[in-house]
Protein backbone atom coordinates (compact mmCIF):
# COMPACT_ATOMS: atom_id res chain seq x y z
CA UNK A 1 0.00 0.00 0.00
CA UNK A 2 1.07 3.67 -0.02
CA UNK A 3 1.74 5.68 2.94
CA UNK A 4 0.33 9.47 3.32
CA UNK A 5 2.41 11.78 4.61
CA UNK A 6 0.39 14.91 5.62
CA UNK A 7 2.35 15.89 8.86
CA UNK A 8 3.25 19.04 6.05
CA UNK A 9 -0.64 20.11 5.96
CA UNK A 10 -1.55 20.12 9.33
CA UNK A 11 -0.41 23.20 10.42
CA UNK A 12 -3.08 24.42 8.05
CA UNK A 13 -5.68 22.24 9.66
CA UNK A 14 -9.14 24.61 10.69
CA UNK A 15 -10.69 23.83 13.73
CA UNK A 16 -11.66 20.07 14.11
CA UNK A 17 -9.68 19.28 10.69
CA UNK A 18 -10.28 16.39 8.38
CA UNK A 19 -13.40 14.89 8.71
CA UNK A 20 -12.34 11.35 9.03
CA UNK A 21 -16.33 10.10 10.06
CA UNK A 22 -17.21 11.46 6.76
CA UNK A 23 -14.79 9.33 5.17
CA UNK A 24 -15.93 6.30 6.71
CA UNK A 25 -19.28 7.25 5.96
CA UNK A 26 -18.06 7.96 2.16
CA UNK A 27 -16.24 4.16 2.18
CA UNK A 28 -19.18 2.77 3.12
CA UNK A 29 -21.51 4.28 0.51
CA UNK A 30 -19.11 3.40 -2.30
CA UNK A 31 -18.88 -0.47 -0.82
CA UNK A 32 -22.39 -0.96 -0.65
CA UNK A 33 -22.77 0.47 -3.76
CA UNK A 34 -25.62 2.73 -2.52
CA UNK A 35 -24.60 5.74 -3.79
CA UNK A 36 -24.72 7.99 -6.88
CA UNK A 37 -23.05 6.59 -10.07
CA UNK A 38 -22.86 2.96 -8.19
CA UNK A 39 -23.92 1.36 -11.65
CA UNK A 40 -20.02 2.63 -12.73
CA UNK A 41 -18.03 1.47 -9.86
CA UNK A 42 -16.71 -2.07 -11.34
CA UNK A 43 -13.31 -0.81 -11.36
CA UNK A 44 -12.36 -1.94 -8.11
CA UNK A 45 -13.38 -5.81 -9.22
CA UNK A 46 -11.58 -5.53 -12.26
CA UNK A 47 -8.06 -6.86 -11.44
CA UNK A 48 -10.22 -9.48 -10.32
CA UNK A 49 -12.16 -9.95 -12.90
CA UNK A 50 -9.82 -9.39 -15.44
CA UNK A 51 -7.49 -12.02 -14.25
CA UNK A 52 -10.43 -14.71 -14.75
CA UNK A 53 -11.56 -13.48 -17.92
CA UNK A 54 -9.07 -11.71 -20.90
CA UNK A 55 -5.84 -11.37 -19.62
CA UNK A 56 -4.62 -14.37 -20.79
CA UNK A 57 -5.96 -13.20 -24.59
CA UNK A 58 -4.41 -9.68 -23.34
CA UNK A 59 -0.97 -11.24 -22.62
CA UNK A 60 -1.04 -13.84 -26.01
CA UNK A 61 -2.09 -10.60 -28.44
CA UNK A 62 0.78 -8.92 -26.55
CA UNK A 63 3.26 -11.91 -27.50
CA UNK A 64 1.72 -11.70 -31.28
CA UNK A 65 2.19 -7.94 -31.59
CA UNK A 66 5.75 -8.21 -30.32
CA UNK A 67 6.27 -11.25 -32.38
CA UNK A 68 5.65 -9.68 -35.72
CA UNK A 69 5.71 -5.65 -35.27
CA UNK A 70 7.75 -2.72 -34.63
CA UNK A 71 5.02 -0.46 -34.09
CA UNK A 72 1.81 -0.33 -32.33
CA UNK A 73 -0.47 2.57 -32.85
CA UNK A 74 -2.87 3.00 -29.63
CA UNK A 75 -5.95 5.06 -30.96
CA UNK A 76 -8.10 6.65 -28.02
CA UNK A 77 -8.52 9.94 -26.28
CA UNK A 78 -9.30 10.62 -22.48
CA UNK A 79 -9.79 7.39 -20.42
CA UNK A 80 -9.33 5.52 -23.61
CA UNK A 81 -5.34 6.11 -23.30
CA UNK A 82 -4.13 8.43 -20.26
CA UNK A 83 -3.31 5.61 -18.33
CA UNK A 84 -2.03 3.82 -20.89
CA UNK A 85 0.66 6.25 -21.73
CA UNK A 86 1.00 7.28 -18.01
CA UNK A 87 2.06 3.22 -17.39
CA UNK A 88 4.19 2.96 -20.00
CA UNK A 89 6.26 6.20 -19.68
CA UNK A 90 6.50 5.34 -15.81
CA UNK A 91 7.31 2.17 -16.21
CA UNK A 92 9.25 1.57 -19.74
CA UNK A 93 10.04 5.63 -20.69
CA UNK A 94 12.73 4.40 -23.68
CA UNK A 95 11.66 1.00 -25.38
CA UNK A 96 13.91 -1.84 -24.96
CA UNK A 97 15.59 -3.22 -27.92
CA UNK A 98 13.24 -5.66 -28.26
CA UNK A 99 10.05 -3.63 -27.44
CA UNK A 100 8.04 -2.31 -29.98
CA UNK A 101 7.23 1.79 -30.20
CA UNK A 102 4.37 2.55 -28.91
CA UNK A 103 2.54 5.32 -30.93
CA UNK A 104 -0.44 7.26 -29.48
CA UNK A 105 -2.75 8.73 -31.98
CA UNK A 106 -6.29 9.78 -31.77
CA UNK A 107 -5.99 12.21 -28.68
CA UNK A 108 -6.55 14.99 -30.68
CA UNK A 109 -7.38 16.70 -34.24
CA UNK A 110 -3.94 18.35 -34.88
CA UNK A 111 -2.62 17.01 -38.31
CA UNK A 112 0.72 18.42 -37.66
CA UNK A 113 0.83 15.81 -34.69
CA UNK A 114 -0.68 12.94 -36.69
CA UNK A 115 2.24 13.85 -39.40
CA UNK A 116 4.75 13.34 -37.14
CA UNK A 117 3.70 9.90 -35.78
CA UNK A 118 3.22 8.78 -39.43
CA UNK A 119 6.76 9.77 -40.26
CA UNK A 120 8.00 8.34 -37.17
CA UNK A 121 5.93 4.68 -38.03
CA UNK A 122 7.84 5.35 -41.89
CA UNK A 123 7.60 1.85 -42.86
CA UNK A 124 7.83 -0.33 -39.61
CA UNK A 125 5.38 -3.32 -39.53
CA UNK A 126 2.93 -2.07 -36.99
CA UNK A 127 -0.47 -2.98 -35.77
CA UNK A 128 -3.42 -0.94 -34.36
CA UNK A 129 -5.32 -1.04 -30.84
CA UNK A 130 -8.24 0.94 -31.30
CA UNK A 131 -9.95 1.72 -28.16
CA UNK A 132 -13.06 3.60 -27.52
CA UNK A 133 -16.06 2.75 -25.26
CA UNK A 134 -18.67 4.47 -27.40
CA UNK A 135 -16.72 3.96 -30.60
CA UNK A 136 -18.61 7.15 -31.76
CA UNK A 137 -15.78 9.91 -30.22
CA UNK A 138 -14.36 12.36 -33.00
CA UNK A 139 -10.89 12.27 -32.59
CA UNK A 140 -10.26 8.95 -32.23
CA UNK A 141 -12.43 7.39 -35.02
CA UNK A 142 -11.38 10.21 -37.70
CA UNK A 143 -7.80 8.65 -36.71
CA UNK A 144 -8.96 5.17 -36.81
CA UNK A 145 -9.96 5.75 -40.49
CA UNK A 146 -6.73 7.62 -41.55
CA UNK A 147 -4.77 3.97 -40.02
CA UNK A 148 -6.79 1.71 -41.48
CA UNK A 149 -6.19 3.33 -45.25
CA UNK A 150 -2.90 3.00 -44.40
CA UNK A 151 -3.04 -0.63 -43.32
CA UNK A 152 -4.78 -1.63 -46.26
CA UNK A 153 -2.47 0.40 -48.72
CA UNK A 154 0.68 -1.58 -46.60
CA UNK A 155 -0.91 -5.16 -45.72
CA UNK A 156 -3.96 -5.39 -48.64
CA UNK A 157 -6.21 -8.28 -47.67
CA UNK A 158 -4.36 -8.93 -44.84
CA UNK A 159 -4.94 -5.20 -43.61
CA UNK A 160 -7.75 -6.76 -40.48
CA UNK A 161 -5.40 -9.03 -39.22
CA UNK A 162 -3.34 -6.08 -37.72
CA UNK A 163 -6.52 -4.22 -36.07
CA UNK A 164 -7.39 -5.38 -32.54
CA UNK A 165 -10.09 -3.03 -30.99
CA UNK A 166 -11.10 -1.98 -27.41
CA UNK A 167 -14.90 -1.57 -26.85
CA UNK A 168 -18.04 -2.23 -25.32
CA UNK A 169 -19.10 -5.53 -25.35
CA UNK A 170 -22.28 -5.20 -27.43
CA UNK A 171 -23.13 -1.83 -28.35
CA UNK A 172 -22.15 1.37 -30.33
CA UNK A 173 -19.59 1.58 -34.19
CA UNK A 174 -17.00 0.11 -33.57
CA UNK A 175 -18.18 -2.80 -32.49
CA UNK A 176 -20.63 -3.14 -34.92
CA UNK A 177 -17.37 -2.67 -37.23
CA UNK A 178 -15.37 -5.07 -35.62
CA UNK A 179 -18.05 -7.62 -35.89
CA UNK A 180 -17.97 -7.45 -40.18
CA UNK A 181 -14.56 -6.99 -40.21
CA UNK A 182 -13.73 -10.03 -37.83
CA UNK A 183 -11.68 -8.34 -35.72
CA UNK A 184 -10.76 -9.76 -32.28
CA UNK A 185 -12.45 -7.19 -29.72
CA UNK A 186 -11.23 -6.72 -25.85
CA UNK A 187 -14.02 -5.53 -23.64
CA UNK A 188 -14.68 -1.82 -21.95
CA UNK A 189 -17.08 -3.26 -18.90
CA UNK A 190 -20.31 -1.75 -18.61
CA UNK A 191 -19.77 -0.68 -14.91
CA UNK A 192 -16.44 0.98 -16.00
CA UNK A 193 -15.82 4.25 -16.90
CA UNK A 194 -13.48 5.49 -19.18
CA UNK A 195 -11.11 7.47 -16.81
CA UNK A 196 -11.09 4.21 -14.47
CA UNK A 197 -10.80 1.66 -17.16
CA UNK A 198 -6.52 1.56 -17.00
CA UNK A 199 -7.18 -1.99 -15.06
CA UNK A 200 -9.06 -3.35 -17.86
CA UNK A 201 -7.98 -4.00 -21.69
CA UNK A 202 -7.81 -0.54 -22.10
CA UNK A 203 -4.48 -0.05 -20.48
CA UNK A 204 -3.33 -4.00 -20.36
CA UNK A 205 -2.86 -4.31 -24.25
CA UNK A 206 -0.58 -1.59 -24.78
CA UNK A 207 1.30 -1.74 -21.67
CA UNK A 208 1.92 -5.50 -22.52
CA UNK A 209 3.44 -4.97 -25.84
CA UNK A 210 5.18 -2.00 -24.30
CA UNK A 211 7.01 -5.00 -22.51
CA UNK A 212 5.57 -4.17 -18.89
CA UNK A 213 4.34 -7.64 -16.71
CA UNK A 214 0.64 -7.06 -16.75
CA UNK A 215 0.47 -10.36 -14.14
CA UNK A 216 2.35 -8.99 -11.78
CA UNK A 217 0.29 -5.44 -12.22
CA UNK A 218 -3.18 -7.61 -11.93
CA UNK A 219 -1.87 -9.58 -9.00
CA UNK A 220 -0.20 -6.60 -7.17
CA UNK A 221 -4.12 -4.38 -8.06
CA UNK A 222 -5.90 -7.35 -6.34
CA UNK A 223 -3.89 -7.46 -3.53
CA UNK A 224 -3.83 -3.47 -3.34
CA UNK A 225 -7.67 -2.90 -3.22
CA UNK A 226 -7.96 -5.86 -0.35
CA UNK A 227 -5.00 -3.58 1.61
CA UNK A 228 -7.33 -0.67 0.97
CA UNK A 229 -10.82 -2.04 1.87
CA UNK A 230 -9.40 -1.23 5.38
CA UNK A 231 -12.58 0.64 7.57
CA UNK A 232 -9.74 3.15 9.46
CA UNK A 233 -8.19 6.47 9.31
CA UNK A 234 -5.11 4.47 8.41
CA UNK A 235 -6.43 4.21 5.55
CA UNK A 236 -4.43 6.14 3.08
CA UNK A 237 -7.55 6.75 0.59
CA UNK A 238 -9.42 7.84 3.54
CA UNK A 239 -6.29 10.25 4.64
CA UNK A 240 -5.96 11.64 1.48
CA UNK A 241 -9.57 12.27 0.71
CA UNK A 242 -10.27 13.61 3.99
CA UNK A 243 -7.32 15.96 4.04
CA UNK A 244 -7.92 17.71 0.70
CA UNK A 245 -11.60 17.86 1.47
CA UNK A 246 -10.70 19.49 4.32
CA UNK A 247 -7.83 21.63 2.81
CA UNK A 248 -10.37 23.04 0.08
CA UNK A 249 -12.93 23.84 2.81
CA UNK A 250 -10.17 26.40 3.99
CA UNK A 251 -10.03 27.98 0.95
CA UNK A 252 -7.05 25.30 -1.04
CA UNK A 253 -9.19 25.01 -4.09
CA UNK A 254 -5.85 23.91 -6.66
CA UNK A 255 -4.13 20.87 -6.33
CA UNK A 256 -0.99 20.47 -7.99
CA UNK A 257 0.27 17.18 -8.04
CA UNK A 258 4.45 16.99 -8.13
CA UNK A 259 7.06 14.32 -8.68
CA UNK A 260 10.87 14.18 -9.04
CA UNK A 261 10.51 11.85 -11.71
CA UNK A 262 10.26 13.18 -15.30
CA UNK A 263 8.93 9.84 -16.04
CA UNK A 264 5.74 10.30 -14.07
CA UNK A 265 4.47 13.22 -16.49
CA UNK A 266 1.75 11.55 -17.94
CA UNK A 267 0.75 9.84 -14.31
CA UNK A 268 -0.03 12.98 -13.42
CA UNK A 269 -2.20 13.45 -16.80
CA UNK A 270 -4.62 10.58 -16.14
CA UNK A 271 -4.62 11.60 -11.77
CA UNK A 272 -5.85 14.87 -13.37
CA UNK A 273 -8.22 13.44 -15.93
CA UNK A 274 -9.47 10.99 -12.96
CA UNK A 275 -10.04 13.98 -10.17
CA UNK A 276 -10.80 16.93 -12.52
CA UNK A 277 -14.08 14.70 -14.28
CA UNK A 278 -14.97 13.26 -11.11
CA UNK A 279 -14.77 16.12 -9.06
CA UNK A 280 -15.56 19.31 -10.94
CA UNK A 281 -19.51 19.33 -11.25
CA UNK A 282 -22.00 20.95 -9.36
CA UNK A 283 -19.83 24.42 -9.26
CA UNK A 284 -17.57 22.60 -7.07
CA UNK A 285 -14.17 20.64 -7.29
CA UNK A 286 -10.30 21.03 -6.10
CA UNK A 287 -8.83 22.03 -9.62
CA UNK A 288 -5.89 19.66 -10.19
CA UNK A 289 -2.74 20.61 -11.83
CA UNK A 290 0.65 19.13 -12.16
CA UNK A 291 4.11 19.91 -12.31
CA UNK A 292 7.41 18.25 -13.04
CA UNK A 293 10.22 18.76 -10.07
CA UNK A 294 12.84 19.74 -10.22
CA UNK A 295 12.01 21.45 -13.70
CA UNK A 296 8.68 23.20 -12.67
CA UNK A 297 10.80 25.36 -9.44
CA UNK A 298 12.86 27.08 -12.57
CA UNK A 299 9.42 27.90 -14.06
CA UNK A 300 6.38 27.10 -11.63
CA UNK A 301 8.23 27.25 -8.46
CA UNK A 302 7.79 31.43 -8.07
CA UNK A 303 4.21 31.03 -8.14
CA UNK A 304 4.14 28.28 -5.81
CA UNK A 305 6.18 29.76 -3.67
CA UNK A 306 4.38 33.40 -3.51
CA UNK A 307 1.32 33.74 -5.50
CA UNK A 308 -2.17 32.97 -4.65
CA UNK A 309 -2.75 31.02 -1.53
CA UNK A 310 -5.18 29.33 -3.10
CA UNK A 311 -2.62 26.09 -3.49
CA UNK A 312 -2.07 22.72 -2.08
CA UNK A 313 0.49 20.34 -2.92
CA UNK A 314 0.83 16.04 -3.47
CA UNK A 315 4.08 14.74 -3.71
CA UNK A 316 4.31 11.45 -5.54
CA UNK A 317 7.89 9.67 -3.92
CA UNK A 318 9.25 6.57 -5.11
CA UNK A 319 11.59 5.33 -2.21
CA UNK A 320 13.86 3.53 -3.94
CA UNK A 321 15.26 4.51 -7.21
CA UNK A 322 16.18 2.43 -10.32
CA UNK A 323 19.54 3.68 -10.93
CA UNK A 324 22.41 5.26 -8.96
CA UNK A 325 24.59 7.85 -9.87
CA UNK A 326 27.58 9.87 -7.98
CA UNK A 327 28.44 12.94 -9.23
CA UNK A 328 32.12 13.34 -10.16
CA UNK A 329 35.01 14.56 -7.91
CA UNK A 330 37.16 17.10 -9.75
CA UNK A 331 40.77 18.11 -8.23
CA UNK A 332 40.67 21.86 -9.57
CA UNK A 333 36.51 22.34 -8.30
CA UNK A 334 36.10 24.91 -11.23
CA UNK A 335 32.42 24.58 -11.30
CA UNK A 336 32.84 24.95 -7.25
CA UNK A 337 30.59 21.77 -7.02
CA UNK A 338 33.00 19.25 -4.77
CA UNK A 339 30.51 20.00 -1.90
CA UNK A 340 28.58 17.42 -3.67
CA UNK A 341 31.05 14.86 -5.21
CA UNK A 342 30.56 11.68 -4.32
CA UNK A 343 27.32 11.96 -3.33
CA UNK A 344 24.78 9.91 -5.20
CA UNK A 345 22.09 12.11 -7.28
CA UNK A 346 19.32 10.40 -5.55
CA UNK A 347 20.44 12.01 -2.27
CA UNK A 348 20.69 15.27 -3.61
CA UNK A 349 17.40 14.69 -5.39
CA UNK A 350 16.11 13.97 -1.78
CA UNK A 351 17.57 16.95 -0.26
CA UNK A 352 16.06 19.48 -2.36
CA UNK A 353 13.15 17.79 -2.14
CA UNK A 354 12.86 18.54 1.82
CA UNK A 355 14.21 21.82 0.87
CA UNK A 356 11.35 22.86 -1.41
CA UNK A 357 8.44 21.14 1.22
CA UNK A 358 9.85 23.24 4.14
CA UNK A 359 10.10 26.61 1.52
CA UNK A 360 6.52 25.79 -0.11
CA UNK A 361 5.19 24.98 3.48
CA UNK A 362 6.38 28.29 5.15
CA UNK A 363 5.06 29.91 1.70
CA UNK A 364 1.96 29.02 2.37
CA UNK A 365 1.23 25.76 0.68
CA UNK A 366 -0.19 22.74 2.80
CA UNK A 367 2.11 19.27 1.69
CA UNK A 368 1.18 15.61 1.27
CA UNK A 369 3.41 12.88 0.21
CA UNK A 370 1.82 9.52 -1.50
CA UNK A 371 4.98 7.06 -1.03
CA UNK A 372 5.73 4.28 -3.17
CA UNK A 373 8.40 1.36 -2.52
CA UNK A 374 9.47 1.08 -6.29
CA UNK A 375 8.75 2.61 -10.30
CA UNK A 376 8.04 -1.01 -10.69
CA UNK A 377 4.96 -3.25 -11.68
CA UNK A 378 3.74 -3.15 -7.77
CA UNK A 379 4.45 0.34 -7.42
CA UNK A 380 2.20 1.44 -10.67
CA UNK A 381 -0.40 -0.58 -9.32
CA UNK A 382 -0.82 0.57 -5.98
CA UNK A 383 -0.60 4.21 -7.10
CA UNK A 384 -3.98 3.42 -9.46
CA UNK A 385 -5.80 1.73 -6.80
CA UNK A 386 -4.72 4.32 -4.29
CA UNK A 387 -6.40 7.27 -6.00
CA UNK A 388 -9.02 5.42 -7.94
CA UNK A 389 -10.25 4.99 -4.52
CA UNK A 390 -9.33 8.32 -2.48
CA UNK A 391 -11.33 9.57 -5.92
CA UNK A 392 -14.45 8.12 -5.20
CA UNK A 393 -14.01 8.57 -1.51
CA UNK A 394 -13.03 12.43 -1.96
CA UNK A 395 -16.44 12.53 -4.42
CA UNK A 396 -18.74 11.65 -2.41
CA UNK A 397 -17.21 13.38 0.44
CA UNK A 398 -17.64 16.58 -1.31
CA UNK A 399 -21.34 15.14 -1.90
CA UNK A 400 -20.77 14.48 -6.30
CA UNK A 401 -21.81 11.92 -8.09
CA UNK A 402 -17.92 10.77 -8.88
CA UNK A 403 -18.20 8.62 -11.70
CA UNK A 404 -20.23 10.64 -13.94
CA UNK A 405 -19.11 13.71 -16.85
CA UNK A 406 -22.12 15.39 -18.35
CA UNK A 407 -19.73 18.48 -18.73
CA UNK A 408 -17.96 16.91 -21.46
CA UNK A 409 -21.09 16.56 -23.70
CA UNK A 410 -21.45 20.41 -24.18
CA UNK A 411 -18.50 21.19 -26.24
CA UNK A 412 -19.54 18.13 -28.18
CA UNK A 413 -23.00 19.04 -29.12
CA UNK A 414 -21.36 22.75 -30.51
CA UNK A 415 -18.79 20.93 -33.00
CA UNK A 416 -21.14 18.23 -34.21
CA UNK A 417 -23.58 20.89 -35.27
CA UNK A 418 -20.95 23.37 -36.31
CA UNK A 419 -19.21 19.97 -38.90
CA UNK A 420 -22.87 19.75 -40.33
CA UNK A 421 -23.04 16.09 -38.53
CA UNK A 422 -26.32 14.50 -40.05
CA UNK A 423 -28.52 15.01 -36.93
CA UNK A 424 -26.93 17.36 -34.85
CA UNK A 425 -28.33 20.35 -33.52
O1 LIG B 1 -13.50 9.21 -18.86
C1 LIG B 1 -14.18 9.34 -19.86
O2 LIG B 1 -15.33 8.89 -19.89
C2 LIG B 1 -13.66 10.01 -21.11
O3 LIG B 1 -12.39 10.49 -20.96
C3 LIG B 1 -13.64 9.01 -22.23
O4 LIG B 1 -12.80 7.95 -21.88
C4 LIG B 1 -13.18 9.66 -23.53
O5 LIG B 1 -14.02 10.73 -23.85
C5 LIG B 1 -13.16 8.66 -24.64
O6 LIG B 1 -14.42 8.08 -24.80
P1 LIG B 1 -14.59 6.76 -25.65
O7 LIG B 1 -13.80 5.68 -24.99
O8 LIG B 1 -16.06 6.47 -25.62
O9 LIG B 1 -14.09 7.05 -27.04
Amino acid sequence: MVKVDYSGAESFFRGSGPDFALAAQAHRTFADKSGAGADFTGWAELPRRIRDTELDAIVRTAELIRSRSKALVVIGIGGSYLGARGAIELLRPLPGKDDPKVFFAGNGLSPDYLCDVLEQLGDMDFDVNVISKSGTTLEPAVSFRIFRELLAKKYGDKADEHIFATTDARRGALKSLADQRGWPCFVVPDDVGGRFSVLSAVGLLPMAVAGIDVRRVIDAAIAEFEALDLRSPENPAWQYAAVRQHLYGTGKTVEILGCYEPSFRFMAEWWKQLYGESEGKDGIGIFPASVEFTADLHSMGQYIQAGPRDLMETIVRFNKCRSSYAVPFEAADADGLNYVAGRDLAEVCRVAADAVKAAHIEGGVPNLVVEVEERNEEGFAALVCFFELACAISGYMSGVNPFDQPGVEAYKKNMFRMLGKPGAK
